[in-house]
């Protein structure tokens, strides 16, 4: 096959939770557009329903699915509903996840997060991928083919000022990350791969208000991020679409266990 051919998505059935949010309904258009048969899963059903509307408006073939990631069994049943309708699971992107501001210690000790918040971020942004990862994993692994693609973050590789659970969630997808790229692909065969995206800085609903002023102008914690970025500014959600589609195409087939920063630089540069 050209190299071309080896990034098309055509037909391919992937599962994008967290999938109306803003980088998960990013990634979700993108491939969509790239021709993939996209589930988009989320909490709320109607979220997932005016995404898909839009998909499908735009010619491409989108479905909605509700579950919680940290559910079990709502993961298996988006899970089984997908499968009955397209027959297959070829990608799996957990983009579900995000800061809890209660698990927040901007502007006051660590001691004062209380330990349900801490917990409440650390679950979401490590179980919250775990759970999908293997309910789906499972059904790639019996068919000896499937890719999975994590969200982790610079909070993974140095520490970042106020949120201690969400890095400790981070730094847990990255081994998580390795971990099953080595087992999937050693017990089950080298058509399972797990990967990782590292986004950088981007301004998204979750992080506005601690990046962007009322006014509009940079807060002093953005402009520290982009004097640390050596690109000089925030990432689109656009950009991360490219590393996400590689991961999960043909082109990455000797591709496992690795986190891809899309980052601007910042992760490379000592600040120095
Ligand atoms: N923004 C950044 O700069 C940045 C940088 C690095 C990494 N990331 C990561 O990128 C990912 C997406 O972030 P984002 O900025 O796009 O956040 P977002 O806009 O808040 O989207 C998060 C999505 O996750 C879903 N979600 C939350 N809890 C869920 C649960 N328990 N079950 C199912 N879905 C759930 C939300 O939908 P419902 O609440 O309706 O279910 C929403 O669709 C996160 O993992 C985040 O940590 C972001």
């Amino acid at each position: 096959m050209s190299a071309a051919a080896n990034f098309r998505l055509d037909g391919r059935v992937i599962v994008v939770t967290g999938g109306y949010g803003v980088i998960g309904g990013t990634i979700a258009r993108g491939l969509a557009a790239a021709g993939a048969r996209v589930a988009v899963m989320g909490r709320n059903a109607d979220s997932a329903n005016a995404l898909v509307a839009e998909l499908t408006a735009a010619g491409g073939t989108a479905m909605a699915v509700t579950a919680d990631v940290l559910d079990e069994a709502q993961v298996g049943g988006a899970r089984d509903i997908v499968i009955a309708a397209w027959g297959q699971v070829d990608a799996l992107v957990n983009a579900a996840g995000g800061n809890v501001a209660r698990a927040r210690s901007d502007g006051r000790p660590i001691f004062d997060v209380p330990m349900d918040a801490f917990e409440e971020a650390l679950k979401l942004n490590l179980h919250g991928s775990i759970v999908p990862s293997l309910v789906f994993g499972a059904t790639m692994a019996a068919r000896g083919q499937g890719s999975i693609v994590c969200v982790s973050s610079m909070a993974s590789i140095q520490a970042i000022s106020g949120v201690l659970a969400y890095s400790v969630a981070k730094a847990g997808i990255d081994i998580f990350t390795k971990w099953m790229g080595t087992e999937l692909a050693r017990r089950f065969g080298d058509g399972l791969r797990v990967n990782a995206i590292a986004p950088g800085f981007f301004v998204t609903t979750q992080n506005r208000g601690v990046l962007i002023n009322a006014d509009g102008s940079l807060t002093p914690r953005s402009r520290t991020i982009i004097d640390r970025t050596p690109m000089g500014r925030f990432g689109n959600p656009e950009e991360l679409v490219g590393a996400v589609h590689w991961l999960c195409s043909d082109a990455a087939s000797f591709v496992t266990g690795v986190v891809v920063p899309v980052d601007g630089g910042f992760s490379a540069f000592s600040g120095v």
